[in-house]
């Protein structure tokens, strides 16, 4: 389970992060809905350890992530957007290795690992080619298995399918629900509705640092009486809620 207790964060006098709180139930799917800037990259950043809140903290299922960093970059794992972090001149299988070597898992289970993930994503074409020769949608496939070698409880997805396309998405999506099914706990952040609605079992909308509101999406639905989440997030991202 991940609980978020008023995280916040502020870079100079800006607050990019303000005082935002949410649960997340083990084997759920959290989509973090907003717009550029909102702040969704900030707030999974925080709750992966590599940014510190400036306020408030989260506990990432048995460990907090001011008292424990360390437990919680070991039991988590996290994917961000954009760059895939890949070690170029090392082939796709060396680069989930050497993952799974900083993780100190052993030689056997990482050998059975990695096959697994190399089978389970469909990389056996590419799987010892170097990553410098690998199209986008390859290196986001090896960045995903890398991400969940040391097969960790909770997983956090900065913006998991931007820049993919369909067939990747739909590759991606598959993923995320099988890990889903395997009980894993997932927060994504999204610009996409389409997305949210297909993955997710509840949603926060984020604007401006501002956790807006949460819920399901039949939830959402119904509050705004709308069935349409695209303009409930336009009514509710609509500049009222500045801070
Ligand atoms: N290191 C930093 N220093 C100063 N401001 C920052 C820093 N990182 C982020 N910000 C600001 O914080 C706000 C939130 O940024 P963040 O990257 O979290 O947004 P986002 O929701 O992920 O947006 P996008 O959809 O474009 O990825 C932005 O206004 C951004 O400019
Ligand atoms: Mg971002």
């Amino acid at each position: 389970m991940i609980k978020v207790k008023g995280l916040t964060k502020k870079f100079g006098d800006f607050t990019a992060v303000n005082h935002i709180s949410f649960e997340v139930n083990d084997g759920e799917i959290f989509g973090l809905l907003g717009e550029n800037g909102a702040g969704k990259t900030t707030t999974l950043r925080m709750l992966a350890t590599m940014l510190k809140p400036t306020e408030g903290t989260a506990e990432m299922g048995d460990f907090d992530i001011l008292k424990e960093p360390a437990k919680v970059r070991a039991s988590i794992g996290i994917l961000f957007g954009g760059e895939s972090g890949l070690y170029d001149r090392l082939t796709a299988v060396e680069n989930i290795t050497y993952f799974a070597e900083l993780n100190d898992m052993d030689k056997e289970s990482i050998k059975e690992r990695v096959n697994y993930l190399v089978k389970a994503f469909g990389m056996e074409e590419y799987a010892n080619r170097r990553a410098s020769k690998l199209s986008k949608g390859m290196k986001q496939k090896v960045a995903f298995a890398r991400a969940i070698v040391h097969n960790p409880d909770i997983m956090l997805f900065d913006e998991p399918t931007s820049g993919l396309d369909v067939s990747a998405i739909r590759g991606v999506h598959e993923f995320i629900r099988e890990c889903k099914r395997q009980g894993k706990t997932i927060v994504l952040s999204s610009h996409s509705m389409s997305e949210v609605e297909k993955l997710c079992d509840r949603i926060g909308i984020i604007h401006k640092g501002n956790l807006v509101d949460t819920g399901t999406i039949e939830e959402f639905k119904e509050k705004y009486n709308n069935p349409n989440l695209e303009e409930i997030f336009v009514r509710l991202v609509g500049g009222k809620h500045e801070h």
